[in-house]
């Protein structure tokens, strides 16, 4: 995760720093020395989470809370992934399994493993017709929806400010586009407004998310259902923020040709975009770097998820759909990814460059360490910092950054920030040069750094 190895790719992101090195101390010498030596020049991320933070992005994975006492699942997991959905544990059947009494054990426990270990987390479900509890199934009407909004404000509230994302709503379109029928549906057919409005208020800081399986052909009715929706709630400001595309190419489906018309056309609404469950039937390559391709060739396709980390975490696990065997090995699909990944997102746009107005202070540590920021690319939502550090080659940075902005993101660094704003990096083998990923929530102010030697 954040201690992802090896190789940013030195020219196109030195190229791609605008304006702003600011140095403290004794660095701009430093800076300068950097900029002409920048190292690795042709290299490439050799993790899936660098190489898609090269542009912004993230690579994610799906966690299962009962495999996180294997060390050979957590020790792939925590180095090639940024950004964790849990499988099961923050479905409503477990975290509240009987009405108005939580229990977020098994959801904490991968939240807590996920930002120790530099990664982001996805919520995922509040609102779904599967994986309801027992109490829930049975209910109907007016009691099922007050239920569905406790539901949403008691497990919100609970990790208010944590989440990047929640799918707030999971699978509500019947193939033909129309609504699925279920208890939820049942309760009239503003209930997915009401969910999304309910969450909004419950944590304004989480991007609300609608997901579901087969909308990614854009000529399928469902497709079209679900794009109607979403640009209907946008019309009428019912707080929506993005898509997921499960993207389950297992079970007889395969990445459709327009693939990227469709992610491009749900961005268009004015929504991130994203790959949430990704899989394909004995991983072909060609079909993984298809898809791959898509996301990077949209600006506001912002990451994607595989469903498992090896072949024998799949849900499908006999069609082998994952990028490692059962052993952890690489499949040749991972290759594939990993060199879409790293020759891609040049089409991700920056909208707005940073312009704080924060000097960064750099304070040399231990008398020979210091550390000095400049711009990387940026988007509407977020932008990158290269951090350079001079002086020695066994350090220690630490970055803080100005509320309501978070860490989101690092490369080239082993790195942890458990509190979203102060974020601790040490080298990882990679040199000296790393890179941060910002999310500014409105405040792009740049942060603060500093540098002792350890
Ligand atoms: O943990 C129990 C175990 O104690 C018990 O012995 C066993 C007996 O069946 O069941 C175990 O629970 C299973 C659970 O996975 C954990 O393995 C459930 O039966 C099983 O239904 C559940 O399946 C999950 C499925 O959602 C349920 O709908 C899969 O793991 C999970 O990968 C899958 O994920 C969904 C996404 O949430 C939404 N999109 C589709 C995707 C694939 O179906």
């Amino acid at each position: 995760m954040a201690g992802s190895s090896s190789g940013l790719r030195g020219n196109r992101w030195w190229r791609s720093s605008v304006g702003r090195v600011v140095a403290g101390v004794t660095t701009v010498t430093a800076v300068a020395a950097v900029l002409v030596a920048a190292p690795g020049a042709d290299a490439a991320a050799s993790t899936l989470g660098a190489a898609a933070a090269q542009s912004g992005r993230y690579f994610g994975t799906a966690i299962a809370a009962g495999k996180l006492s294997n060390s050979a699942y957590t020790t792939l997991a925590a180095r090639e992934f940024n950004m964790v959905t849990p499988e099961n544990e923050m479905k409503p059947d477990a975290t509240e399994p009987n009405q108005n009494q939580f229990n977020f054990s098994s959801g904490d426990q991968i939240y807590n493993w996920a930002i120790s270990h530099g990664a982001q987390v996805r919520g995922h479900t509040l609102a779904w017709h599967a994986q309801q509890p027992g109490w829930m199934q049975n209910m109907g009407g007016s009691s099922l929806r007050s239920a569905m909004i406790n539901h949403i404000q008691k497990v919100m509230a609970h990790y208010q400010g944590k989440l990047a994302y929640w799918d707030v709503v999971n699978e509500a379109f019947n193939e033909d586009g129309s609504r699925r029928s279920s208890n939820l549906q049942s309760t009239g057919n503003d209930w997915i407004e009401v969910a999304f409005k309910t969450a909004r208020a419950a944590d304004p800081s989480t991007k609300l998310c609608y997901n579901d399986y087969n909308i990614d052909n854009w000529s399928y009715g469902k497709t079209q259902g679900v794009y109607n929706m979403v640009r209907d709630f946008k019309s009428r400001g019912v707080p929506i923020d993005c898509v997921g595309l499960q993207a389950h190419f297992t079970g007889g489906s395969s990445v459709p040709g327009n693939l990227q018309t469709t992610i491009s056309s749900f961005a268009a609404l004015g929504v991130d975009v994203a790959l949430t469950e990704v899989d394909v039937t004995n991983a072909s390559t060609s079909q993984y770097a298809a898809l791959t391709q898509a996301c990077v060739n949209v600006a506001r396709c912002v990451g994607i998820t595989v469903w498992g980390v090896r072949d024998s975490d799949s849900w499908r696990s006999g069609e082998s759909p994952l990028l490692f065997d059962g052993n952890g090995n690489k499949k040749s699909a991972y290759n594939s990814v990993l060199n879409v990944l790293n020759s891609g997102g040049t089409t991700t746009t920056p909208t707005t460059t940073p312009t704080g107005t924060t000097t960064p202070t750099t304070t040399p540590g231990g008398g020979s360490c210091s550390a000095s920021l400049s711009a990387g690319q940026s988007w509407s939502d977020r932008y990158n910092l290269n951090v350079s550090v001079s002086g020695a080659s066994s350090w220690t940075v630490t970055m803080t950054v100005p509320s309501p902005a978070k860490i989101i993101a690092t490369w080239n660094v082993n790195a942890t920030w458990p509190s979203s704003q102060v974020m601790t990096a040490t080298p990882n083998g990679s040199g000296n040069n790393f890179g941060v990923t910002i999310q500014h929530n409105g405040n792009w102010n740049w942060p603060s750094v500093s540098c002792s030697t350890s």
